[in-house]
């Protein structure tokens, strides 16, 4: 009895050992009043300078002095993957005087070691539950290496596809990208790494799309847009946060006590720490807003920085600064208690190091690389499919599959793996001749020399291939330099040699269908004018080209929705789906209304958007009650169907407009959405719920405001959905 016992303990305890440290998060009642007694008893036993070490966060590379972690004077490293070096740095921090253990950061953006699609892809399954269990899967390896900090989930709006970090978030709409922000922050920090939720704030919003811009935010914009997934992120525990590198209406956000006091403690009570960009503390000198590393540290402390990232300023400089009265130590002191508050409710202080042997056999288990799988094929925007030329039938006899993209040498990784885990790629071309029935020959060309697509290679090799091809599979798109941080551009076609190489492939009069692998909404008019159908993804990780070849095989119904619109040209940026209405609005397009001379007003693709290979309808929209209390919820129902022959995913979102109240309003916004597994020839009731409270809008002064009055339902598969109901919002 008692082995039985011992038995399922030890079963219990495993997992926790074997996958890192379990779930972390925050620790509430008796137990937080605990750790605030411990942090003030520790605190009082430390120096100056192992006070400052605690906001010292020092990188893996050139310059890292580990003696700096066994004197106290190191809180925290960064870009350590390899499981021994974490081990070893850690038992340095433990054998400093007082042991106060590191915490160790990392990009674990889209995956650790097995990789899931970029999150912008993440986002465009449009399932938030799938979104948790990537970010999950991410944390609990990036955890098993000894990791407890990741620097994401990114939920910096995303309007401008010319920026490059757009890839990096959730998409251009405040109420999904909120979700988003949730679902990532819950499913990492139940893998075992806190949260850096980011980049605080407005970083998306770069003048020009160019990257480190400053931005110019009204009030209620940046409340009613940008604020909304941090503080869904805050509400779902996000440990810490990281400043932004931009100046927001004119003041760094690194040195902004606005947002990073006033807002984010004051007003939102967020208890954990916030950490600068990478330098950002020294750039604030180029900023313009100090004169030194001195002051620039100074004012990013006073500001609310409590650790410096990569920068060295606190480091150097703080002493200085608390010695000469100008940062006050009850300053420093309230910066370092938040990074011991986070330690000790990460459980760092009790943890058991990483067990470096332990780590390889958690890499890439099955279940991640399930869900890697899923969350690929979840992640396929089929964009345009004409005459349903896709799933490819099986009377085609060959199919030329072309571009590098589509036998990978390697996979796209974020950090370097450390030797961990078995890196699976299946290239396209296998993967959809094991898919494609017997009779079907899948053959390939490269055409361009790297995935990049910058050069041809054997440019005519690819075309000849293609014209003895039945149906051609050209998967295109932005790789290597073209896209991720410092990566904003100003043309949004295919990079270097693609769009030749995709106009040579359609010269060649056979249909085209082009799959593309992109960090952003490309400019894709003249593909959707000439190829016959477009399937979009943003890097789906280890699984990607398995989840492409199973959706061109019809193995799985396309389910992915576009997060962002798509333009039809870079001079139509920005555009997204719930702008203002204008008092010129486009009626028949001539001029004197707000329209382009020379182009639609509406995106390519709207926000929303993607087909399947089934056809949904909807019908019976009903919304319980047509007035609604201002405490209340509003509630719609509406009757689906799957008039297609394959069972498929519908994503049924719900948009709502107030036509008058005392500000202008969006066009439309969205306030719901589900996505829904609708058997061929079946029928669902789908319930949408929004609560009154969010229906509201923030004025130029910040405050928030629900009007009572009519408003407009929208329901259907895209954010052109047509208008279904009315009801009203009364006071209660
Ligand atoms: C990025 C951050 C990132 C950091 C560390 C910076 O350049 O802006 O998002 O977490 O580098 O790699």
């Amino acid at each position: 009895m008692i082995l039985r016992l011992v038995a399922v303990l030890f079963a219990m305890c495993l997992p926790a050992f074997a996958f890192g440290q379990g779930a972390v998060g925050w620790k509430t009642g008796r137990e937080a009043a605990a750790i605030e007694r411990r942090i003030q008893a520790l605190l009082g036993r430390m120096t100056l300078a192992e006070k400052i070490g605690q906001l010292h966060l020092s990188g893996r590379g050139d310059g890292f002095d580990e003696s700096q972690i066994r004197s106290g004077r190191m809180g925290a490293v960064m870009n350590f993957v390899v499981p021994a070096e974490i081990a070893a740095v850690q038992k340095a921090a433990r054998e400093s005087r007082l042991k106060i253990p590191l915490i160790i950061g990392l990009d674990a953006v889209h995956g650790f070691s097995t990789y899931f699609p970029l999150p912008l892809g993440q986002a465009a399954t449009f399932n938030p539950k799938l979104i948790e269990e990537a970010a999950y899967w991410t944390g609990r390896e990036a955890s098993a290496a000894g990791i407890n900090w990741t620097f994401a989930p990114m939920v910096d709006m995303s309007r401008d596809p010319r920026w490059g970090r757009v890839l990096e978030g959730a998409g251009e709409d405040p109420f999904y990208a909120s979700v988003v922000a949730a679902a990532r922050t819950r499913g990492y920090q139940r893998g075992g790494v806190a949260a850096s939720v980011k980049h605080f704030v407005g970083y998306g919003a770069g003048e020009g799309g160019r990257d480190y811009n400053s931005t110019w935010i009204p009030t209620s914009q940046l409340h009613d847009l940008h604020l909304p997934p941090f503080k869904a992120a805050f509400e779902a525990g996000a440990m810490t946060a990281m400043a932004a590198f931009n100046a927001l209406n004119g003041m760094p956000a690194t040195a902004n006590k606005a947002m990073l006091t006033d807002l984010l403690r004051g007003q939102w009570r967020f208890k954990g720490f916030v950490t600068s960009d990478f330098g950002s503390i020294t750039e604030l000198r180029l900023h313009g807003i100090a004169r030194d590393d001195a002051e620039a540290a100074r004012k990013a402390l006073l500001a609310g920085i409590d650790m410096d990232m990569m920068g060295h300023v606190y480091h150097k400089h703080l002493a200085g600064e608390v010695k000469a009265g100008r940062v006050p130590m009850q300053a420093l002191d309230a910066a370092v208690r938040r990074v011991l508050r986070v330690k000790f409710h990460l459980g760092l202080f009790e943890r058991p190091d990483v067990d470096p042997a332990a780590a390889p056999a958690l890499m890439q288990t099955q279940a991640a690389r399930d869900v890697a799988l899923r969350a690929a094929q979840e992640s396929v925007i089929l964009l345009k499919n004409a005459a349903e030329i896709l799933p490819i039938k099986p009377s085609v006899g060959s199919v030329a599959v072309i571009g590098a993209m589509a036998r990978p040498e390697d996979e796209r990784v974020w950090t370097d793996p450390a030797g961990l885990g078995r890196r699976i790629v299946q290239p396209l071309p296998e993967a959809l001749q094991e898919r494609l029935p017997a009779g079907t020959r899948v053959s390939y060309a490269a055409g361009v020399g790297k995935a990049c697509g910058t050069e041809f290679a054997d440019r005519q090799g690819a075309i000849d291939l293609a014209a003895r091809s039945d149906l051609v599979v050209a998967m295109l798109g932005e790789d290597c330099e073209f896209m991720g941080e410092g990566a904003s551009r100003t043309d949004l076609g295919l990079p270097g040699v693609q769009q030749a190489l995709l106009e040579a492939l359609v010269a060649t009069g056979k249909p085209v269908v082009l799959v593309l692998a992109t960090g952003r909404p490309l400019v894709l008019s003249w593909a959707d004018r000439h190829v016959a159908a477009i399937v979009q993804t943003f890097h789906g990780g280890t699984e990607g080209r398995t989840a492409i070849a199973d959706v061109l095989a019809g193995k799985v119904n396309p389910s992915g929705r576009t997060p962002m619109s798509f333009p039809r040209s870079v001079g139509q940026i920005p555009v997204y789906y719930d702008h203002l209405p204008t008092g010129r609005p486009q009626q028949i397009r001539q001029r004197y209304e707000s329209i382009y001379m020379d182009e639609k007003n509406e995106p390519l693709y709207p926000f929303g958007f993607g087909l399947s290979y089934s056809r949904f309808s909807y019908g019976n929209a009903r919304v319980e009650r047509v007035q609604v209390p201002l405490d209340g919820t509003l509630e719609v129902t509406v009757d689906v169907t799957n008039a297609g022959e394959r069972d498929g995913q519908e994503v049924v979102q719900l948009y709502v407009r107030q036509p008058v109240a005392s500000r202008s309003r969006p066009v439309r916004a969205l306030k719901a959405f589900e996505k829904v597994q609708i058997p061929a020839g079946e029928t669902r009731k789908v319930r949408l719920r929004v609560p009154a409270r969010e229906l509201g809008y923030h004025d130029d002064a910040g405050h928030y405001h629900v009007e009572p009055g009519a408003f407009e339902v929208y329901l259907g598969g895209s954010s052109s959905a047509s208008v279904a109901a009315s009801f009203t919002l009364i006071k209660s």
